[in-house]
């Protein structure tokens, strides 16, 4: 995710698109930018950091006089953040300038075609080729830059908010959307364009959301024009009155930033894939992988490092890896190996996964696998984050930024990543058939569809949470593939609504746990139809005859435990081994509604921080 700002009216541009940048940087603060036009030429300046770096060097560098301007605040997919990387960027003419959010997955194809015919690029972004792509139609066809837009955009595979300016038309400014937010904010002879209405909502309460598909020519005097990309049919504007206040925006309408990220999770898993996974023609494309792809075949064993809910992951990754591809996986706290003397070689291959790239234990424990020759492959969500640069090569996640203290997207997209590399390897190995391998990528396609199904539960189990809000204690039980599920599940509850709760493989609970049973311990456990579901119903009964209380997540028609459950949440079927995906789903939200009732801080939980460093 990014933000984008832009602005064309008759009051000075500057400020209003860097308080816009301000109120955006929910989205993304890795990096920011802006470029103001002065009725002559256009200024810019661009920065690695906050919105609030940009301003200083703003101060130092650049005339800020202008009624034309966009801006941006950046959270980086390609090229890690730097002040090259960051938005606006121009074309090579320094005519056209264009801020964007999302992604432009044929950027590399599109960028040699662009090189082939004289284009030069100062940056690593998909962004920069994007700009050019629109020039060169521009010269090419010799059309206006509406159409030059559209025609490019109709080359562009992937996501896309854009603002383009052109220095020539200075009255207009063409923005166009797929798969990221944009809205323009109508007042008198001004218009506003933000990722959300936030930067707008001082000056005026009309709003137009733009839809998929659609581009605007955002004119003075003349006003909006919108078409449709692909057909060019032209789309009444519809202009909204907006009733939300500037909070309620920026959480996306939701009361905190937690369940805004427990419900952007069928879109991040979407953005996780996109441009890596190919059902269709049955292709996992990662360049992290491709690139090193002997170092994982000809790999002893995997050993991931990480912390927390990075951790848990890591274990869902044990069981996937070794289900799929064969290769022996050992899963450690980051904390303990960085302190132990590990045996490492130089055949072994280290995955660190982390949210934030920045937890120092997992940094140490990757120089201590460095220093030992092993090969280190980082699973990030922060681009150009310190892991992902200590580490030899990596996957991003591409989740957005994760505000929130408890992470949640963060998992779910970790174990995406590692589900692909995963298949990846099997495929290469030949230790998954074909048709089995296809059928996995299928599934995995439909993954976002089926969290969105999981996520209607959110009344259901909010009645639940009620039921259980005052328990002391509370068991979370899975097996085999969901046992980290479980683990997981008992992390968010303890986190933020501070209620003791353990997490145990359901096969355990006899060596212990069962102690603990009675009529006040709800036991939460995860029984979906494939992976030792009859086992599973076995040890619900071992809980009935001790009166624990029994809240089962099951698969979505399932009859047995519903009949011995106190409460049941059902989640759609899927694959054993991406059934974690789903099974993590109400969970989340469960410890989410309970922290509520108990009117816990849930974005920020007392004594945790979001990255320790
Ligand atoms: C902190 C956070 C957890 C996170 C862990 C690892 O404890 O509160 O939510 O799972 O760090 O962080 P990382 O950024 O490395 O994934």
């Amino acid at each position: 995710m990014c933000g984008i700002v832009g602005y064309i009216g008759h009051r000075e541009a500057f400020p209003i698109v860097l308080e816009g940048l301000k109120r955006l940087e929910y989205r993304g603060y890795d990096s920011a930018g802006i470029a103001v036009y002065n009725g002559e030429h256009i200024e810019l300046c661009k920065t690695k950091g906050k919105v609030s770096d940009l301003e200083d060097k703003v101060k130092a560098e650049m005339n800020t006089s202008g009624t034309v301007a966009i801006g941006h605040t950046r959270w980086a997919t390609h090229g890690v953040p730097n002040d090259v990387n960051s938005h606006p960027h121009y074309s090579n003419s320094g005519e056209l300038v264009i801020i964007h959010n999302g992604i432009i997955e044929n950027y590399a194809s599109l960028k040699k075609e662009l090189i082939s015919r004289g284009y030069t690029f100062k940056s690593d972004t998909d962004t920069e080729v994007l700009i050019n792509l629109i020039e060169d139609v521009q010269k090419n066809e010799n059309v206006k830059l509406g159409k030059a837009v559209q025609i490019a955009l109709n080359q562009v595979i992937g996501a896309y908010a854009i603002a383009v300016f052109d220095k020539k038309k200075p009255n207009e400014i063409v923005v166009a959307k797929l798969g990221s937010p944009l809205a323009i904010g109508v007042g008198e002879n001004e218009f506003f364009i933000a990722s959300d209405a936030t930067p707008f909502l001082e000056y005026t309460k009309k709003a137009i959301y733009l839809e998929d598909e659609q581009m605007a020519i955002v004119r003075l005097k003349k006003g909006i024009k919108i078409r449709k990309i692909k057909t060019d049919s032209v789309v009444a504007p519809y202009v909204q009155e907006l009733q939300m206040n500037l909070e309620q925006i920026v959480k996306g309408g939701y009361e905190h930033f937690m369940l805004k990220e427990i419900h952007e999770q069928p879109n991040a898993i979407k953005d996780t894939y996109r441009g890596r996974l190919n059902a269709k023609e049955g292709l996992i494309r990662m360049a992290g992988i491709d690139d090193n792809i002997e170092r994982f075949l000809n790999a002893n064993r995997i050993i991931i490092i990480a912390c927390g809910t990075s951790w848990h992951a890591g274990l869902v990754a044990e069981y996937i890896f070794e289900d799929l591809a064969r290769i022996p996986v050992e899963v450690e706290y980051a904390s303990e190996f960085r302190y132990r003397n590990p045996v490492i070689t130089e055949n072994d291959v280290v995955i660190a996964i982390s949210q934030s790239g920045e937890t120092a234990d997992t940094l140490a424990a990757i120089k201590l696998a460095k220093s030992k020759g092993a090969f280190v492959f980082g699973v990030c969500n922060v681009v150009g984050s310190s892991i992902a640069r200590e580490t030899h090569a990596g996957a991003y996640t591409h989740a957005g930024p994760e505000i929130g203290v408890a992470s949640t997207k963060a998992f779910t997209t970790q174990i995406t990543v590692l589900t692909l590399i995963a298949l990846k390897l099997a495929k290469e190995k030949g230790s998954i058939s074909h048709s089995n391998f296809h059928y996995h990528l299928q599934e995995l396609e439909l993954i976002p569809a089926k969290v969105e199904k999981a996520l209607l539960q959110d009344d259901h189990i909010k009645k639940i949470a009620d039921i259980y809000k005052d328990a002391k204690n509370c068991l979370y039980l899975g097996r085999g593939f969901n046992f980290p599920v479980a683990l997981e599940g008992a992390l968010k509850l303890k986190e933020i609504s501070y209620i003791h709760a353990e997490g145990y493989p359901a096969a355990e609970m006899k060596h212990g746990p069962i102690a603990l049973i009675d009529e006040h311990m709800p036991v939460f456990v995860i029984a979906t139809k494939k992976g030792h579901y009859e086992k599973v119903v076995s040890n619900i009964e071992e809980i009935k005859a001790r009166k624990g209380k029994i809240i089962g997540i099951v698969t979505e028609g399932d009859e047995a435990v519903k009949s011995i459950a106190d409460h049941v949440i059902e989640v759609p079927e899927t694959l054993e081994s991406l059934s974690p995906l789903l099974t993590t789903i109400p969970l989340q939200l469960l410890s989410y509604h309970i922290a509520v009732l108990l009117e816990r801080n849930v974005d920020q939980p007392r004594n945790l921080a979001k990255s320790v460093t």
